[in-house]
């Protein structure tokens, strides 16, 4: 065939009818690799390999013109734009699981689950056991007993629509079964390819001379994602219910119960699913289906325990984005030997470096793997890496594979150690120097010195704001960043909001690759992120130890950014009590606070951040049931509460809207003390601080 054998010819040597071919193809690998790496964010090649695909593409349009037509990818800003979804927002949020690896983790989890419920030990506590599918997360949402609604999971708040195509999956009903369905009926489950239809479709995308997907999750994420429903029409999809949204009304009492009342509505539940009453019996089923694991037809990575009593599950409740009444228990990692042709060295956001090591292509478990960390130059040390060794390589889930060992009969007889560099790879060849732990103790991170001078910092930074998680701007990925800054039009964030003010003297549109409706989208794209909420903007800062979960925290306890930032700014000036208010904070520890004074302390920074804050409005953060009577109130528990575990108190003050702090200070409200209670009690009278016991507590939440 014309394409297959033109993509080993030089491109000054190919016919116009193998360049034409070879085009074609190219066009195609890029487009997948573009929308793994910016859809599914699960790249399958290396930037080089990606550049040099890109390269070949370009290189084939400078020889034949002909073929740069209007939809060529070099009219485009880097990658294929994202299809446009419009966004749904959940009803309920779609929340992710906590992960159990040993048999440890469970025991563990089955026993915070007893704790935190208070249950005697003779009381038994049943748990559903059901295999953890590998697709993708599904909402589905039924109004009077039709299909109104599908929604994919996205950052668990919004998803994308995908009604549309869901619409012509046969394992989705258009209308539930039964005469009388409730009024609202939220369905989720998983969406899925079974092994053998990922195969079959992987043959037919052969035939047709169009790029393979990796594995059945990826093309089920590919197939469901398609602007045009005719296209997912013809892609085998199914799909599992598990679980639930909004209802307008609780069925059932039991989460087995549920999963039946599900079946009866129409849809395929999980044939595997099994009631469970002992951590043994819970064991003795992972190993099970483990073994089965090949056998079942589709893949899964794991299973899923969930406490079956709904009004448990109810008080259980859940902790930042995962329910504490469920947890995966996975499968152990995949694992693989293979060759190190070389160890890179990158540099990070906070200057860290960090060894990769660039692996011969192996596949492990369906993904081709070509990078795996070596973490440090200690990590490199321990296990004796060198060039040329042959290695074995382990990949769990979405993790970055990791180097488990050296092979070492493979060793070849010249292979010398690794001698980890002196000098940073960024242009300035800062010394690395080895980063201080919180606690002030040489760490194992080596770090280059070079702060805002050092573009490899600069340009992770500029990445990590504008990704998925922070800024998410569409169409603004590593390589447009990378090369902006390269041409000196974004040096800092808030350069990136100037940019279409500036475009008149710019001229984006004039750069090669860029035609002038992506300029267009990439510019509006920007103008709609400049709304922005409180926790993402605080994420997107990107300042050490702050990452997302503790990013949502403190947009929690400050509410506004006015607020943080007051604080931020009088904890960098050294303020003790700045100090002491966020140190109260549960989940806020040293290493966070340090890292805001840190970055707080710096004038560039604190500079940056004043420029930004004038290019973007910054929305106060949702405040759990404003209505209550704790809501936006600080409190303390300290001592012995009789009715319920600390934990439970803890939760349940959260949910209504409280801050739940772990030591007293002038800002705290309310300090409920039990038996027992010491220092801060004292501690709260010395401030004023109105005292209450279990009851006052209890009393002050549901009054009259
Ligand atoms: S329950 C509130 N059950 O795993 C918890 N999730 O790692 C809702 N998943 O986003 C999830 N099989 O996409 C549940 N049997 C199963 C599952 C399952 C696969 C996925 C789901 C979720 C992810 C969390």
């Amino acid at each position: 065939m014309a394409g297959r054998d033109a993509a080993k010819v030089a491109v000054d040597a190919l016919t116009q009818r193998q360049a034409a071919a070879e085009h074609a193809r190219l066009a195609n690998e890029i487009a997948d690799h573009d929308r793994r790496y910016y859809q599914d964010d699960a790249p399958s090649v290396t930037d080089a390999d990606y550049d040099a695909l890109r390269r070949r593409y370009e290189a084939i349009e400078a020889r034949f013109p002909d073929l740069r037509t209007a939809d060529s990818l070099t009219r485009r800003v880097g990658a294929a734009p994202a299809p446009k979804f419009a966004k749904i927002r959940h009803a309920v949020p779609m929340l992710s699981l906590g992960n159990a690896f040993a048999d440890d983790d469970v025991t563990d989890f089955i026993e915070r689950v007893r704790r935190f419920l208070r249950l005697a030990e003779t009381e038994p506590l049943a748990i559903v056991a059901e295999p953890k599918i590998d697709g993708l997360s599904l909402s589905l949402r039924y109004e009077g007993g039709d299909l109104v609604s599908a929604a994919t999971r996205g950052d668990g708040t919004q998803g994308e629509d995908v009604t549309a195509n869901v619409r012509v999956i046969d394992d989705v009903p258009r209308r539930l079964r039964g005469r009388a369905p409730p009024a609202i009926v939220e369905v989720r489950g998983e969406i899925y390819m079974t092994r053998k239809d990922f195969e079959d479709l992987n043959a037919r995308q052969q035939a047709q001379e169009r790029p393979q997907f990796a594995n059945p999750r990826n093309s089920a994420a590919g197939s469901l994602r398609q602007l045009d429903a005719a296209v997912t029409a013809g892609r085998p999809l199914k799909f599992f219910a598990y679980a639930w949204g909004e209802l307008s009304e609780l069925p059932e009492t039991t989460q087995s119960g549920m999963v039946d009342w599900l079946a009866g509505l129409g849809f395929a539940t999980n044939p595997q699913t099994r009631l469970c009453s002992s951590a043994e019996a819970l064991f003795a089923y992972h190993r099970d289906i483990g073994a089965r694991r090949a056998t079942l037809g589709y893949d899964i990575d794991g299973v899923v325990y969930k406490v079956d009593r709904l009004d448990w599950q109810q008080r259980l409740g859940f902790v930042s984005r995962s329910p504490r009444w469920a947890i995966a228990h996975k499968f152990s990692a995949e694992k693989a030997a293979t060759i190190v042709r070389d160890i890179e060295i990158q540099v990070g956001r906070t200057g860290a470096l960090t060894p990769v090591a660039k692996l011969e292509p192996v596949t492990v478990g369906g993904v081709v793997v070509r990078n795996a960390t070596l973490h440090n130059a200690d990590e490199i040390a321990r296990l004796d890496v060198r060039v040329g060794d042959t290695v074995t390589i382990q990949r769990a889930g979405d993790v970055i594979p990791q180097v488990l060992g050296v092979i070492a009969e493979k060793r070849p007889p010249k292979a010398a150690p690794f001698a980890f560099p002196t000098r940073c790879p960024c242009p300035l060849h800062t010394h690395v120097t080895r980063a201080r732990t919180v606690s002030g103790e040489e760490g194992v991170v080596m770090r280059c010195t070079g702060e805002f001078a050092c573009p490899y910092q600069v340009i992770e930074h500029l990445r990590h704001f504008v990704s998925r998680r922070a800024f998410d701007i569409e169409g603004l990925g590593e390589k447009q960043i990378a090369l902006f800054y390269e041409r000196e039009w974004v040096r800092e964030p808030a350069d990136i909001f100037s940019l279409k003010a500036r475009n008149a003297k710019l001229k984006l549109e004039d750069v090669e690759g860029f035609g002038e409706q992506s300029v267009h989208n990439l510019l509006a794209a920007i103008d709609a992120r400049r709304d922005i909420a409180l926790e993402r903007f605080i994420h997107a800062l990107g300042v050490r130890h702050v990452g997302e979960t503790t990013a949502a925290v403190l947009a929690r306890v400050y509410g506004s950014w006015a607020a943080f930032h007051d604080a931020c700014l009088r904890l960098a000036e050294g303020d003790a009590q700045a100090r002491q208010d966020m140190d109260a904070f549960d989940q806020i520890g040293d290493a966070v606070i340090d890292g805001l004074a840190a970055y707080f302390g710096e004038a560039h920074n604190r500079a940056l951040v004043e420029r930004l804050t004038k290019e973007v409005r910054i929305a106060d953060a949702e405040r759990p049931r404003m209505d209550s009577p704790v809501a936006g109130k600080t409190v303390v528990f300290t001592g012995t509460l009789e009715g319920m575990t600390r934990e439970e108190a803890k939760a349940m003050a959260e949910r209504l809207g409280a801050k739940v702090a772990g030591s007293v200070s002038r800002s705290t409200d309310y300090i409920v003390a039990g038996p027992g209670a010491g220092s801060k009690l004292d501690n709260a009278r010395k401030l004023g601080v109105t005292v209450l016991d279990e009851d006052g507590w209890l009393r002050l939440l549901a009054p009259r």
